[in-house]
Formats: C-alpha cells, sequence, structure tokens
C-alpha cells in the first residue's frame, strides 16, 4: 500500500475552547496518512492497517477461516478479515469463512460478521455464546486489540491489558484448531515477557512485532503466535 507524502500540513480549524490534548489530537488526525487512506479505503479507522501490514507480512487470514476477533469495535479489523477470509462471500470459488467480533462498546453492521455488542469479552457467558456461535466450535485465528481506557499511568495500563491477554490467551488455548494462528495487542511492561514465554510452549513461532502503522510514540506493541500445538 503506497502513501503519497504529505508537503504541507494541515492545521485544524475551530479549535478554540479545545483543551491542549485535543487540539494534539486534532492536529494529529488531520495530518496522518493511515487516517486519510482510511476515508477512501472506507475503513472505519486507522487500525485496519495495523493488520493488513501485519496480515501481509505473516500470512494468518486465509479464505475458509474462521475468525475471533476480540475488542472489535468500532469494527475496521473485522472490515479486513471478513474480506480476507471471504466471510462476506467476495472471492468467487473460494471458501467462505467466518468472523465473529466483541466489544464492550457498539458495532454497527457488517456483511458476513457477527457481532456482540455491549458484552464483557472476559465474562464465561460471553465467551460460551462465541463457541456456540462458531462453526464446529472451533476458531483458526484469535485476534485481540482490546484495550482497557487509558488511565494515563504506563504501569497500570500495563497491568489492566495483561488481564484482558490472560482472558484471551485461555479462549484461545481451548478454542484454536491445531495450527492455528493468535495476534494480541499489549502496551509495554514488565509481564510481556512472561506471556511471550507462556505462548511459546503451545504455538511453533512466537514473536513481538509493530506494524508500521502503530504510532512510534505508543507502548502499543503485538504478539504474534503461529502454529498452535494443542498436544504440546
Ligand atoms: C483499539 S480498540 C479496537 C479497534 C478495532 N480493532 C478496530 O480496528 O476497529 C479497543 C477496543 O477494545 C474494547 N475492549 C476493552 N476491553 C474489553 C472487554 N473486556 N471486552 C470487549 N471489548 C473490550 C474497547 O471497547 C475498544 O473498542
Amino acid at each position: 500500500m503506497k502513501f503519497t507524502r504529505v508537503l504541507f500540513k494541515i492545521v485544524p480549524k475551530n479549535i478554540k475552547g479545545k483543551s491542549t490534548n485535543e487540539q494534539r489530537w486534532l492536529k494529529r488526525q488531520l495530518n496522518d496518512r493511515y487516517v486519510k487512506q482510511s476515508k477512501t479505503d472506507y475503513y472505519r479507522c486507522r487500525s485496519a492497517y495495523k493488520l493488513i501490514e501485519i496480515d501481509d507480512k505473516h500470512r494468518i487470514l486465509e479464505p475458509g477461516f474462521s475468525v475471533v476477533d476480540c475488542g472489535a469495535s468500532p469494527g475496521s479489523w473485522s472490515q479486513v478479515a471478513v474480506k480476507k477470509v471471504n466471510a462476506d462471500g467476495s472471492i468467487p470459488n473460494a471458501k467462505i469463512g467466518q468472523v465473529i467480533g466483541i466489544d464492550l462498546k457498539s458495532i454497527e453492521k457488517i456483511k458476513g460478521a457477527t457481532f456482540f455488542s455491549c458484552s464483557d469479552f472476559t465474562e464465561a457467558v460471553v465467551q460460551q455464546k462465541v463457541l456456540k456461535t462458531l462453526n464446529c466450535g472451533k476458531a483458526d485465528v484469535v485476534l485481540s486489540d482490546m484495550a482497557p481506557n487509558s488511565s494515563g499511568v504506563r504501569s497500570l495500563d500495563h497491568e489492566n491489558i495483561m488481564v484482558l491477554c490472560e482472558s484471551v490467551v485461555k479462549f484461545s488455548i481451548n478454542v484454536l484448531n491445531d495450527g492455528g494462528h493468535f495476534l494480541v495487542k499489549i502496551l509495554q511492561g514488565e509481564k510481556q515477557d512472561l506471556l511471550l514465554r507462556g505462548l511459546k510452549t503451545c504455538f511453533e513461532q512466537v514473536k513481538y512485532i509493530k506494524p508500521p502503522a502503530s504510532r512510534s510514540d505508543s507502548t502499543e506493541l503485538y504478539i504474534i503466535a503461529k502454529n498452535f500445538n494443542k498436544a504440546s
């Protein structure tokens, strides 16, 4: 995917009355090449390009796959996943996949995806609903872009996201087909290596990745774990 170089920065209008943080956010949004591209490509947010870049490099999504997308709102990862696994049947003569998204917030409909909006993924009852909806009760890929609301305290944000990671790892071990893949967002901190080592016991390839679309000034990082081996 190519982006044209921006020669002049766009300065937002009507920023009077906004806090310094809001002004900074607005300026960054207006000048962000991924934000601009997402409007052209009809993605709900710039996060779409993180999954696109990850999949272009690591190949985790294929037509016919069943995908669980945890923390799916507003829905850009699900938009990407639906196309890649052919959940909407738009790739002729290819297997039809499935995408199930879950989020605390509401998620607008996407053709080919099933959503559990206003649902806390860490709750057993929600995970049961996902299991029942999955074809054969199994998934080929579990994605988690879940993130707690930022507290502004780096160590606390790390702790909070690790609680979400723990829940999604347990779920994945239960639900993934042999050879399945797992992708999870973390915010960097002291427990990240423990999670990486744990995943190495049941996936063949496990590593940290930071796609170009993930902002360099953010502590956000992803762990990709490929080829699940249930017997290990
Ligand atoms: C960065 S956003 C995800 C963006 C999404 N991947 C996309 O491309 O549209 C993180 C999401 O995680 C959700 N989230 C946080 N904790 C959650 C939980 N316990 N259960 C479900 N969703 C959760 C938030 O509501 C938020 O919408």
